[in-house]
């Protein structure tokens, strides 16, 4: 399907002073001006969002530029100390991302969990970006992979499903500078699409740089990235944006700015 816009997800995780933030976000905003076919997600560390939704990505103000929060609970308030709440995210980003492996691991956010957020991102019309990926590499991991994906969008309706943006990130490629190959990243992820909706975007995550990323991107099945490190670098970052805005044409999407 070469309708599916592409995605180019930055997740800063918990990197980047406030002036960093600045400087990083100001320079995407000014890189991506011409990228016509890709949809840029900027998602930094929670505290910067009010102040980088202000200067730079105001919500709804560009089709190729959004933010988006790294991870949010299910209420709307409470004593809850420590967590922000959909109701939060919404004033300022469209999209969050939901079920991160550094939330499942460090912080043990089970699949219970994880499946209430994305009810919660779904009732506040907020856009999901929802990780699943195996520990280890093997057939044994791509199955526990899709099982992952199974339990939690089984009882989604097609409206929501076709909002959903799933990545697909291998934990053992994560950080490590050993991403998955292509051809293994495309066997998972056109078993993940059996799960989901033919408009669902799958994203590839875990270690993408900017040599490795093309060979993504031209994958029948990836429909975008979402990066960790290499996010945090700006001109790779933004050649990756560009990358993707090139298969988006030979694909023939055309811009959105349209
Ligand atoms: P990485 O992180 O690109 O640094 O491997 C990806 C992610 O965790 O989303």
């Amino acid at each position: 399907m070469g309708t599916r816009t592409k995605i180019i997800a930055g997740n800063w995780k918990m990197n980047t002073s406030l002036a960093d933030a600045h400087v990083l976000a100001a320079g995407i905003r000014n890189g991506v001006e011409h990228i016509e076919r890709v949809e840029t997600v900027v998602c930094p560390p929670s505290i910067w969002l009010t102040e980088i939704a202000h200067e730079y990505i105001p919500k709804r103000a560009h089709v190729h530029l959004k933010l988006g929060a790294q991870n949010m609970y299910f209420e709307e308030s409470g004593a809850y100390t420590g967590e922000i709440s959909p109701l939060m995210v919404k004033e300022v980003a469209e999209y969050v991302i939901l079920g991160h492996s550094e939330r499942t691991h460090i912080f043990r956010e089970d699949l219970d969990l994880i499946a209430h957020k994305l009810d919660s991102a779904f009732d506040h019309k907020l856009l999901p970006i929802l990780c699943v990926g195996e520990d280890n590499p093997g057939d044994v991991g791509q199955k526990s992979t899709v099982k992952q994906l199974h339990r939690l969008t089984s009882q989604l309706d097609e409206y929501d499903l076709r909002q959903l943006v799933v990545a697909y990130e291998p934990v053992w490629a994560i950080g490590t500078g050993k991403a998955a190959t292509p051809d293994y990243a495309q066997e998972v992820m056109a078993l993940l699409r059996q799960e989901v909706s033919p408009a669902t975007r799958i994203l590839y995550g875990g270690s993408v740089n900017e040599e490795n990323a093309k060979g993504f991107l031209e994958l029948p099945d990836c429909d975008g990235m979402l990066i960790g490190g290499t996010s945090l670098k700006l001109k790779p970052f933004l050649t990756i944006c560009q990358f993707a805005d090139d298969v988006a044409q030979k694909q023939g999407h055309t811009s959105l700015h349209t």
